[in-house]
């Protein structure tokens, strides 16, 4: 059974070779002597990855009509901002990996200090992306593009899941306590990538309820896969280390429910996200489509 469908294949190749080109722009390159963090950087965000935020972005933008270029740099501001994460996320003190994407992870390739300064410094471009005219002519969407996208990132969103994920290697958390984890540590930012495609396309609150609910079921189901490929893929498949989540002792899906009820938990998800589509009448397909990818991914 192919995993996923041939139409969205190449939507998703063609969001992903848009998106890397617009960073490949955007990214600053420098001849002065700080030019290793802008290697970092460069080498942090150009290097491969599925693009699943990005992909979100353009064709959330899409149902409503928003101009491609403005989607993209919105697109690209949420990548660099997720690689920033994923740079931090393997540091020694995090989760000290030495492989992503298939190749050496950034603090590997250059060193230490030089990763918590790339990936500081690709949070910082993702809001001077955002606040730029070009990514929207209205200050008011690119205010609350800037708001959302804090919002996600910080305390009560990625990081402060990031947190409650340290803690889960040394406390025994409830399946109640590992969802609302895996909500703010991957969720949020996922639920940012389709709200910033309606923000762009001032998409009516109907309209931005029913994509947050689906993104929200979608975010879960995608890190309950990602734990399962921790547990079950290789490498070689996934291009970063597996079995790390048992070695750590960390609370997960995987190690509450079992392998096969965390899968079935997931195809729920995935199944609810795409039913709080049916207000587009079968205008957002690809969104459908990648939330039977998510499920179905081996990387
Ligand atoms: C990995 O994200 C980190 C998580 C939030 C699980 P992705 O699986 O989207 O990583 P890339 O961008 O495709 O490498
Ligand atoms: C990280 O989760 C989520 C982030 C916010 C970066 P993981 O630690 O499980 O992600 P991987 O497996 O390293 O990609
Ligand atoms: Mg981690
Ligand atoms: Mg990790
Ligand atoms: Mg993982």
């Amino acid at each position: 059974m192919p995993s996923i469908s041939p139409s969205l294949s190449a939507a998703m190749v063609h969001a992903a070779s848009s998106v890397v080109e617009t960073m490949e722009r955007i990214l600053p390159k420098s001849e002065f002597a700080e030019q290793k963090l802008f290697d970092a950087m460069r080498y942090s965000v150009l290097g491969g990855g599925k693009r699943l935020r990005p992909f979100l972005v353009l064709n959330t933008a899409q149902i409503f009509g928003v101009d491609e270029d403005c989607a993209l740099r919105a697109a690209a501001a949420i990548e660099c901002l997720h690689c920033y994460s994923l740079v931090h996320d393997d540091l020694p003190a995090m989760d000290n990996s030495e492989l992503r994407r298939g190749q050496p992870t950034v603090h590997i390739k250059f060193d230490e200090a030089t990763a918590v300064l790339a990936g500081d410094a690709l949070l910082t471009i993702a809001f001077e992306i955002l606040a730029d005219p070009r990514t929207h002519e209205d200050p008011n969407v690119r205010c609350a593009l800037v708001a959302t996208l804090a919002r996600a990132s910080g305390a009560n969103g990625m990081i402060g899941g990031q947190m409650l994920d340290l803690i889960a290697e040394t406390t025994a958390l409830d399946i109640g306590a590992i969802t609302r984890l895996q909500r703010m540590k991957t969720g949020e930012l996922i639920a940012c990538s389709t709200e910033m495609g309606g923000l762009l396309g001032k998409a009516s609150p109907q309209h931005l309820a029913a994509l947050r609910a689906y993104a929200h079921d979608l975010g879960l189901a995608f890190q309950i896969i990602d734990d399962l490929l921790d547990a079950e893929g290789t490498p070689e498949e996934t291009g970063k280390p597996t079995g790390r989540d048992e070695k750590a002792g960390k609370a997960t899906f995987v190690t509450i429910l079992g392998a096969d009820r965390a899968r079935h938990q997931a195809k729920l998800l995935s199944e609810q996200a795409i039913q709080h589509l049916s207000v587009f009448e079968g205008r957002a397909k690809n969104l459908e489509d990648v939330a039977r990818f998510v499920v179905d991914r081996k990387a």
